[in-house]
């Protein structure tokens, strides 16, 4: 029966040739207020829908006749090697797309040589993940109001082995993500007919996944449980206790506590990715949240060059939204972007597949990316430089 069921999927997988394929997978596949979680994001998704199209607006100027028979992609992130310059974002509530959760993700992004990112909202201890896993890992943290609960957590990823931390400064309150509403999906949950019929089409899919004791934001709720009934106001609470008053002198403290590398995810301009890292972090992750926080915030993409210009050569500068194919990397290279992350296209891929998915996915992406490399007519991604991309709006 497992037999059958790994030939299922993979002659499924076999059919999925891209993101988009991978993302229409997932909507069949998944009742459509968990899809929409997914795939939504904030008030009229302005921000999340240019995420993905600006990178449409950059032209790749190739070169030819160089040697491009072998193609160098190796690099460092957050300190650590990386097999070509892409990593996976921090995402919550995995659990709800996949059983094996977190787990799958990191081990198909270990087997491809990339860094996984852990969420505070994740559903997998962070020590159950760093023990299943060696690759190389991050853990995504917040400022609490209870410092002492973010200073646990810098202390528990160092016991645990991970390799370094991304500090979330986009979210002092959650986005406005409508469709979460329409869906059912509200925070506290609203079973709504239609969402409940979405539900009972999907039979398959485990909704005590949602509901059972098999859900639980596990790195947070050994500090809630008493507070908090289900997992949806487990959600709301700990959402709550985001600190919306944080500031730089918070950066400097977390940089002093960690030692480390340490991401600031959610810069969006020079003047803030300059005073990261004078406050001490070793990189910047330009990132409107995919969309899902303040709609109208400009594409990462279109941020890149002058969040390098502002930072130097050294600091880690990560491009985070939108990117839904390898030459979307390339682009981002060539305006100054030390590697790029995903977010939605491995949540797809892991509800369209599992492991074996998001293994998929990363094979689909370093294919295409190396291709394009080739086609762009460089062979080192060392290389790659901002002669190799032009805004077709700007003409430059
Ligand atoms: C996220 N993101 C996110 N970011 C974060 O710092 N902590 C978190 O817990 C989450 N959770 C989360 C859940 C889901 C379902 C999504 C889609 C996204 C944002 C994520 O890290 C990343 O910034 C975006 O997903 C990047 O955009 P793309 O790749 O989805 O376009």
């Amino acid at each position: 029966h497992q037999a059958g069921k790994i030939i299922g999927i993979m002659t499924r997988l076999e059919r999925a040739n891209n993101v988009a394929d991978l993302r229409l997978m997932a909507r069949r596949r998944l009742p459509r207020p968990i899809f929409d979680y997914i795939d939504g994001g904030a008030d009229d998704e302005v921000s999340l829908r240019r995420n993905a199209t600006a990178f449409a607006q950059y032209e790749l100027v190739p070169d030819v006749l160089n040697d491009v028979s072998n193609i160098r992609t190796e690099t460092r992130i957050f300190g650590q090697s990386s097999r070509w310059p892409l990593m996976l974002s921090p995402t919550g509530l995995t659990r709800m797309f996949h059983d094996r959760a977190e787990l799958a993700v990191a081990g198909a992004a270990a087997r491809h040589g990339l860094l996984y990112s852990l969420s505070t909202m994740g559903t997998t201890r962070l020590e159950d993940l760093a023990q299943a896993f060696a690759g190389p890992k991050v853990f995504q943290i917040y400022i609490f109001k209870d410092r002492g609960l973010t200073a646990e957590f810098v202390a528990r990823c160092r016991d645990a082995g991970f390799h370094g931390l991304a500090l979330t400064v986009d979210t002092p309150v959650a986005g406005n993500r409508e469709r979460d509403r329409v869906s059912g999906l509200s925070l506290p949950p609203k079973l709504t007919l239609r969402s409940l019929l979405s539900f009972a089409l999907h039979p398959s899919w485990s909704l005590p996944a949602l509901t059972g004791s098999k859900f639980d934001l596990a790195n947070v709720s050994h500090k809630i449980d008493a507070l908090a009934s289900g997992p949806m106001s487990l959600f709301n609470y700990v959402g709550s206790q985001f600190d919306p008053s944080i500031g730089w002198r918070d950066v400097e403290w977390l940089a002093r506590e960690w030692n480390g590398p340490l991401a600031i995810k959610g810069v969006m301009t020079p003047d803030d990715a300059r005073r990261s890292i004078a406050s001490g972090a070793t990189g910047v992750m330009i990132s409107n949240h995919g969309g899902r926080q303040l709609d109208g915030a400009p594409a990462p993409v279109d941020q890149i060059e002058a969040v390098r210009n502002a930072v130097g050569d050294e600091p880690d500068v990560i491009c985070d939204g939108g990117i839904r194919r390898g030459s979307d990397i390339v682009k981002a290279l060539a305006l100054g972007a030390t590697a790029c992350s995903i977010g939605r296209p491995y949540l797809y891929a892991l509800a369209a597949g599992g492991q074996p998915g998001v293994d998929h996915l990363l094979t689909l992406l370093r294919e295409e990316f190396v291709r394009t490399m080739m086609l762009a007519g460089i062979s080192d991604i060392a290389s790659v430089s901002r002669r190799h991309v032009r805004n077709r709006a700007r003409g430059a």
